[in-house]
């Protein structure tokens, strides 16, 4: 019962009138039977008294009338004497509940306020205090307003700081291209670089690297924002993976990586946005292919697992090591930044590969026994297609 009456506002509000009103029925019972008589007593040896100085001792008949009105007169001040103390204590006791009542409201309502304009200036660190027990549901209408309030500070501080580091990235992203290509035009302005084919091939692939980063970032903040329109077709995800393969059999050729597939021809067919697969899929063999030494092996497999297809690219490459682990699906990240900068990675299929499963509601991990011992990559893609 009082968890109840604690969460809700209504019912407090309700029960502080109920209050005031009980206070001022006590204060007129109280009135009546301890005042009331007093006064009228003290009325009426005033009338006596007044009577005895007159020489009027008792009530004659004639004069029945005059005493009668007298008697009445009395009666009716004494009552108001009463009624207006009584008045006058429900006046305190109204203007005390109303003080706590509003006190209550009013108060967390102009911290709210004074807190959303500092959050429209950017300070974003306040909170408000919430007065009931954040897990035992004993939040009133006010608290759990407090509550919401707090969620879309912690979102917009989020957003603000992610924002923040994306520009912080970027940055320091495109630092490196430009003052590639920055120092090898001033070693060419001064006679200090050749100016051969070859040092304008490197000015050229500086600018090329500059591209691929515009490219991926356009693709990332698009992917990220979900401000792509996924195509559904129901797909063989044998096909898929033949798709990639054939178009990365020769580079995995020409690094003597072996690559073996372990399909189940008879698997269900996928119904997903094919492109968006096919990339995600060419990220993760392409990861494998750029991070498995020459004489490595690549196995791909697909396979059903209850209602998913669970796909698996595991290679006997560099390996990531567990420090690592928890950060491989963030931007920008690399486990190495040097030697990931020299081959040109730059650290966003990871990224877009985890946003695009997740935008076909399935799930993507990465398991690794350490450094030099391999990696394996895995993700899944709900089955909620027909066999075609
Ligand atoms: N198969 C793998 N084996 C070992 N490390 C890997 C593997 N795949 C990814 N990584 C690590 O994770 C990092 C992030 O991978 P991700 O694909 O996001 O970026 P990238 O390959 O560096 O650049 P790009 O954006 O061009 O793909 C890589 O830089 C690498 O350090
Ligand atoms: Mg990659």
């Amino acid at each position: 019962m009082l968890r109840f009456i604690r969460t809700h506002l209504a019912l407090k509000v309700f029960l502080s009138y109920v209050i005031v009103i009980l206070v001022g029925i006590l204060v007129l019972a109280t009135a009546t039977s301890l005042s009331v008589p007093a006064a009228f007593d003290r009325h009426m040896a005033g009338m006596s008294a007044m009577m005895s100085g007159n020489n009027m001792t008792m009530p004659v008949v004639g004069n029945s009338q005059a005493v009668e009105t007298d008697f009445f007169n009395e009666y009716q001040t004494s009552v108001t004497e009463a009624l207006s103390l009584a008045a006058a204590v429900a006046l305190i006791a109204a203007t005390l509940a109303s003080f706590l009542i509003s006190r209550q409201i009013v108060g967390p309502v102009q911290r709210m306020m004074i807190l959303s304009h500092r959050i429209a200036e950017g300070e974003y660190e306040e909170r408000l205090k919430i007065s009931g027990h954040l897990h035992s549901n004993q939040l009133d209408e006010l608290d759990q307003l407090a509550l919401t309030f707090n969620q879309m500070a912690d979102k917009l501080e989020k957003t603000e700081s992610m924002r923040r580091q994306l520009i912080g990235d970027v940055t320091h992203e495109l630092r490196t291209p430009l003052a590639g290509i920055k120092g090898y035009m001033e070693g060419l302005m001064d006679g200090v670089l050749p100016a051969t084919p070859e040092t304008y091939q490197r000015v050229h692939s500086e600018a090329e690297r500059l591209q691929r980063l515009v490219n991926d970032l356009q693709e990332l903040s698009r992917v990220e924002a979900g401000s792509y329109h996924l195509k559904f077709v129901s797909v063989s995800p044998v096909a898929l993976i033949e798709t990639v393969t054939s178009h990365l059999n020769r580079q995995f050729e020409e690094k003597e990586i072996i690559l073996e597939k372990k399909l189940d021809a008879e698997l269900p067919y996928v119904f997903v946005d094919k492109d968006r697969i096919l990339q995600v899929i060419t990220n993760l063999v392409g990861n494998a292919l750029q991070y498995t030494p020459t004489g490595g092996r690549v196995v791909i497999t697909a396979a059903q697992e209850k209602s998913e297809i669970l796909f698996s690219i595991k290679d006997t490459g560099i390996g990531i090591s567990p420090d690592h682990l928890p950060f491989i699906f963030n931007r920008f990240y690399r486990t190495d930044q040097s030697r990931a900068r020299l081959s040109g990675g730059s650290g966003i299929g990871l990224t877009i590969a985890l946003a695009l499963v997740k935008a076909h509601r399935g799930r993507i991990w990465v398991e690794s026994a350490g450094e030099g011992k391999g990696s394996s990559f895995h993700f899944t893609l709900p089955l909620v297609t027909k066999h075609n």
